[in-house]
């Protein structure tokens, strides 16, 4: 009877403190302040996280993407090339941002009502990460974008992404299989 009460009486403090547990914040690299250079050249999709299933459901058919990050003619413009892998096909896409001042975040370029701050790795304590956050509030948007250096991590990694995301509301997550072959950009950077 004692043992019970112990051991409920424990099953409560730990449930107490886990809802006192503070989710770890994200860092977010304010761009007015960095060195964007370091951030340059090629990084492998690895994951997306949304708050709702709307969030990351395009994602779902896409088999694995390379993103080569490179500086526009106008150095205030971040180019996002993306090689996709949807199936047997590959599709390339470009997306520029742009670093504005008094904004921390970047702007998408033509969508400047989103949020889009860049995360450091420091999230998962791994230099060779960066996470790419947008957020909207109409239409709603919340997700995250899990970037590496190398086409994969470890599923410790992904796991420790999966619980520090949907501790600040985004539990949709969605692995990229990385299966087929990768799309490369004609002139890799
Ligand atoms: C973070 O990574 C570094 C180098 O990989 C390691 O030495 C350190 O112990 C790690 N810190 C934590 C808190 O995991
Ligand atoms: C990225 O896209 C821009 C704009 O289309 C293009 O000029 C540039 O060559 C591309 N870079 C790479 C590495 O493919």
């Amino acid at each position: 009877m004692i043992t019970e009460a112990w051991t409920f009486l424990l099953h409560v403090v730990g449930l107490l403190l886990h809802s006192l547990t503070p989710c770890t914040p994200p860092e977010i690299l304010s761009m007015g302040n960095i060195d964007t250079k370091q951030y340059l050249g090629s990084w492998y999709f690895i994951a997306v996280a949304g708050e709702r299933d709307s969030d990351v459901n395009k994602f779902r058919a896409v088999d694995s993407t390379i993103i080569v990050l490179q500086e526009a003619a106008n150095a205030n413009t971040l180019l996002f090339n993306g090689s996709i892998r949807v199936g047997n096909r590959c599709i390339k896409e470009v997306w520029p941002y742009h670093i504005r001042p008094g904004r921390d975040d970047l702007e998408r370029d033509g969508i400047p009502e989103r949020l889009s701050p860049l995360w450091s790795g420091r999230l998962l304590n791994c230099s060779e990460c960066i996470f790419l956050q947008e957020s909207e509030q109409q239409p709603p948007l919340n997700r995250v974008l899990f970037y590496a250096r190398s086409a994969s991590v470890s599923t410790e990694m992904i796991k420790e992404f999966q619980m520090k995301v949907s501790c600040l509301g985004m539990r949709n997550v969605f692995v990229l299989p990385q299966e087929k072959e990768y799309c490369q950009l004609d002139e890799m950077a």
